[in-house]
């Protein structure tokens, strides 16, 4: 039988079936100190999502007995996915659960955007019948830009492209194959992919590369006019990770009017701060980082990852391990 911490919830089947495997699962959070203290030496497992941070001295701190860390859902920046291989711990995480979840939640900010949803309704509240002001743009005949084309980015394109858009992407991991399969452009600078299109969707992961990879720069080579003839403006979404937008420039941006509307799902802190200026921007709209944050995600969440925490505490290798190339 093996202790296993589940740090920032998990859905009650996944935890159950845990628990039907014989295994002891102790739910609720850690305070960062206490996790830096040694809080894990007696577990054998950890879970978390993104509330929970894993750094090289936590893992360090953990001592032998901790077999396996998994990440309910799919980013690990919260993790030292190195420290944890130097250690001989597998990082498993659940890559595929959510994608459904965050490709609607994209498409919900972009059309919210574009048809100022959440202004309209704050106007709604104020007593206001803003008719007029609320004229917006059609999807269909924009170029989108999606930055990273992965399992989300392509799920995005798809009903974008349903939609009446033309995608573009850019993904320097990408076979061309892959774009070209999607019927979508790949671009090998990203400077070409916000000089041709008016909404850029972020679908990548946050690393050393992609940090304020969208910037004052890059927002300045969006085109803000349409193949189709339309004065829509720039648009962006951000429904991946909080800082590749650099947050400062975005709200320039905002201000200027070189950006009409950022839709964020996630934040360069999180919580982002209630007096935060871009909260304030009328053009802007946000979500708490609930990207995954469904029935169906979590469920699948949850399943992938006691399944994928049973894998390895069996003895056996699970295939969605993400230091696998960095362990011993
Ligand atoms: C993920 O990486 O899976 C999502 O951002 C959701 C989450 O952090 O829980």
């Amino acid at each position: 039988m093996a202790r296993i911490a589940v740090t920032d919830g998990m859905a009650n089947d996944a935890v159950e079936l845990l628990k039907q495997a014989g295994h002891e699962v102790v739910l609720g959070f850690i305070e960062p100190e206490l996790l830096s203290n040694g809080a894990l030496k007696d577990f054998d497992a950890i879970v978390v999502r993104s509330a929970t941070k894993l750094p090289a001295a936590t893992i360090a701190a953990s001592g032998d007995r901790l077999a396996v860390i998994g990440r309910a859902g799919v980013g690990v920046d919260n993790i030292d996915i190195g420290a944890a291989a130097t250690a001989g711990i597998p990082v498993v995480n659940a890559p595929r659960a959510s994608t459904q979840s965050v490709v609607e939640l994209t498409i919900g900010h972009l059309l919210a955007s574009l048809r100022h949803i959440p202004r309209a309704d704050r106007g709604l509240r104020n007593g206001k019948w803003e008719k007029k002001i609320m004229k917006g743009t059609e999807l269909a005949g924009k170029n989108l830009g999606l930055i990273g084309f992965g399992r989300i980015a392509q799920g995005v394109g798809a009903i974008a492209q349903a939609l009446g858009m033309t995608v573009h992407t850019f993904d320097p991991y990408l076979p061309p194959k892959v774009a070209k399969a999607q019927n979508t452009t790949l671009h090998k600078k990203v400077e070409t992919l916000f000089s041709n299109c008016t909404h850029i969707s972020i679908h990548c992961n946050l690393n050393d590369e992609t940090h304020h990879l969208v910037n004052a720069e890059r927002m300045a080579l969006m085109p803000g006019r349409s193949n189709d003839g339309i004065n829509c403006g720039n648009h962006i979404v951000n429904c991946a990770r909080g800082g590749i937008i650099d947050e400062t420039a975005l709200l320039d941006a905002l201000q200027s009017g070189q950006v009409a509307s950022a839709a964020l799902d996630v934040f360069e802190i999180e919580p982002v701060p209630s007096d935060s200026s871009l909260l304030q921007h009328e053009h802007f709209h946000g979500t708490p980082h609930i990207g995954a944050a469904t029935m169906e995600a979590q469920a699948r969440v949850g399943r992938d990852i006691a399944h994928a925490i049973m894998t390895v505490l069996n003895g056996g290798v699970c295939e969605t391990t993400v230091n696998a190339h960095l362990l011993k």
